[in-house]
Formats: structure tokens, sequence, C-alpha cells
């Protein structure tokens, strides 16, 4: 079955290789535009079948007509933390009078989430992605990470993989207080058995390498467990330079990881490594937002030839926002990036970060994962900053 989608003021395709499109710094526009979206057999799921001008579309079975919205790919939310139980709004108004963040508010979650079972996990993390669908995420990674325990992380894993494919291993999130004074043995039971029990769960692995913070890990650490994690067949990804310069973007790049995600600390010598590099910097401006921290210079980035994504990092410390409409506000407001820019980061580009090329484009094969704008274009976006004005296209 095929629907024909009409009324499209601008379809914003993120397809830099599109003919006869505006491409506006690779947003590849098609003005007055139709899509036509459907399955080509029962198992697949709906796809984009057309894509053209209005004046040039074709019959289909179904149609309806958006009367001039812009339509985007739906936003690929790269970073999260979804499952988890508990409250820390009181952190993060503490954190809003002056109180510095490490990560120890981790433990506060771990226990929470220990006590819930897993219905209750399951329903919270069912609103919280039903939130994210509602304001035009259509692809959402998730982290495990408040577990710290072999069958607690891999509980998590399973949950977060009832809801989507890409799933992330960090158990290597913070030292659980039973390993205080036995770092190594954390570290040994992270690379060994928690990594093999995980690991049919999980796509990613991944390290909170931040040496400014006593909680997490130092490059060594991550090292092996990143090794551990790639051994076991899982990609990689890297927390790294949130809290300070350190050694986590080196190594991303030196271990090939898909993303290095904050990037808030860099030093010249980091750039330089990223912009050699197929690695992608995922920059989360709501943890900035939400930690009272200097934000990360993406400008900086682009102009050095760095692929840079932008996610929401929706956790309940640093940033408890599930809108990438927002981040892409902010990444304009605070970050230095032009909307059309931090739309790309927004879909398209942190699409790369999870080494996929069938979301975060409109184009003919891809998923039909569409957002769509009650404005006439995209750039409204962060100019209607905190206005519920995207959403996920029904098809
Ligand atoms: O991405 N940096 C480490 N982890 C999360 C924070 C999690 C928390 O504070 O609960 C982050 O910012
Ligand atoms: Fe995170």
């Amino acid at each position: 079955m095929a629907i024909l989608i009409t009324g499209i003021s601008e379809l914003i395709t993120c397809d830099h290789t599109l003919d006869g499109a505006d491409q506006n710094d690779g947003l590849g526009i098609v003005r007055d535009a139709a899509v036509v979206v459907g399955s080509t057999h029962e198992d697949a799921p709906t796809s984009v079948l057309w894509i053209g001008a209005a004046s040039d579309a074709p019959e289909a079975d179904w149609s309806f007509d958006l009367g001039g919205q812009a339509v985007l790919p739906g936003f690929v939310d790269s970073h999260s933390h979804l499952v988890y139980a508990g409250d820390r709004s009181a952190e993060f108004a503490a954190r809003m009078m002056g109180q510095r963040y490490d990560g120890g508010g981790i433990l506060t979650t771990v226990e929470a989430t220990g006590f819930a079972t897993d219905g209750e996990l399951r329903a919270l993390l069912t609103a919280r992605i039903d939130e994210m669908h509602s304001q035009g995420t259509t692809t959402v990674e998730i982290k495990s990470g408040y577990g710290l325990d072999l069958e607690e992380e891999v509980r998590h894993l399973r949950l977060a993989r009832e809801v989507t494919e890409e799933t992330t291993f960090l158990g290597a999130h913070v030292v659980p207080p039973d390993y205080r004074d036995d770092r190594a043995g954390y570290v040994d039971l992270v690379a060994g058995p928690m990594m093999d029990a995980a690991a049919p769960y999980a796509r990613w692995v991944d390290v909170f390498c931040e040496p400014h913070s006593p909680h997490a890990f130092d490059g060594e650490e991550a090292r092996l467990i990143l090794t551990a994690g790639a051994d076991a067949g899982l990609g990689l990804r890297v927390h790294g330079n949130q809290l300070g310069p350190g050694p986590g973007v080196q190594l991303a790049v030196e271990l090939g990881a898909a993303s290095v995600d904050h990037c808030t600390f860099l030093s010249d010598t980091d750039i330089d490594a990223l912009a050699g590099s197929p690695t992608v910097a995922t920059l989360l401006p709501g943890v900035e937002f939400s930690t009272r921290s200097p934000y990360p210079d993406a400008r900086r980035l682009i102009d050095a030839g760095v692929s840079v994504a932008i996610a929401t990092d929706c956790n309940p410390g640093t940033c408890n926002s599930s809108s990438m409409p927002l981040m892409i506000a902010l990444a304009v407001r605070e970050m230095g990036m032009t909307p059309a820019e931090a739309v790309r980061a927004a879909t398209v580009v942190a699409a790369r970060s999870l080494q996929r090329t069938d979301i975060g484009v409109v184009q003919v094969g891809a998923r039909a994962d569409l957002a769509v704008v009650s404005a006439p274009s995209y750039l409204h976006i962060p100019y209607r900053v905190g206005v519920p004005i995207v959403k996920t296209l029904q098809v």
C-alpha cells in the first residue's frame, strides 16, 4: 500500500546529493514537495518510495494534505539514558544555585532503579519514548549504566531492547561503592563477565572516561573496557572531555569509536584528531544548560572539518529533557551552529554516529521516519524555542 503526502511547503531531505534540491548547507530542500511512503512487501518497514515536486506526484492508494507545513527526517537521538527510576530534581535545583556536577548523583539513581520492578521500569521507559515521539524523535539510542552489577545491567539492556535496536552497555558509568577500594576489580568485572552477559542485548559499549570525576574511569581503564567490547563484537562510543580536558577524545579516535560524546573541553590536538577521523563528535547542549557549564564550541569543530551531531543525553542527572527541538535551539543560540547545521546534526549526522544510512534522511529506500513542523519552514524550530511545533508524522 502506498500513501501520498502532499502540502509540504519544504521537504528537508538531508540528502546532499539530491538533484535539483536547494542544498542550503546540505539540507537538500525540495519546495512544494510530495512524498510517497509504503512497504514494498509485507514484513518490510514502511519506507520512502518517491519524493519530488507536488506537481509531479504519482497516484497512490491513500493521500493526505499537510496544508503547507515543513517535513524533515525524524530526529535521531543518539545518546540517552532512559532506563531509570527516581527523581533528582533537587540536585538540579542545587546546581542552579552553584553546586558542581561530578557524576556522584548517578549512584542515587542506581539505588532507586534497583528497587523498581520490570513492570515499573517498562512503564517509565514507554512514557519517555512516547514523549520523544511526540516531539519528532523516531530513533533513540539507550544506554544502561544505572545497574552496575551483572544482573541489573542485563535487565536494563533487555528492557531497552524492547523499544530500540540501538542499545549501549554502559557498565562503566561509575565505580559502584562496593568496589571503591578495588577499581581494577570492577574494571575486570565489566570487561569480563558483565561484557559477556550484556553483549547479546547491546549493539554498542560506552565508558564514562573522565579523570575529573572521582567516580568515573581514566584513560587506561576505559581502554581495557572498550577493547573488551570490541572483542565481544560491539561498536564503540565514549563519554569524553565533559568536565575538563582528558584522554576520551584521543582514545575514541585511536580505537575507531563511532562517536565521542560531550566534547566540552577540547584541545587543538583533540580537534585535529577528530577532524582526521570518521569518529563523530556528539554534542549534548542540554547538559551544559542543566549543569551551568560552558557550551562546547561547535563552530570551531565544524570549521575544522569534524562531523558534529547533537543529542539530548536525556537522563535524570545532567539533562532531563527529551526535546531535540530544544537541543537545536541551544546549538544555534549557544554553540555557533547555523539552523541548517543543527538540523543536520540532529538527523543525518546523528545517524552517522550510529553507523546507519536508513534513517536521518528522506531518500528513496530509507525508512519513512518523518517529522512535521507546524510552520512553513524548518527555521521555526529554533526560532519558536520552547513551543511544541514538531511532531512525528504518523504514516
Ligand atoms: O551523560 N556523564 C555521565 N553520564 C550522564 C549523567 C548521568 C547522571 O548524572 O545520572 C551524562 O551526563
Ligand atoms: Fe550520557
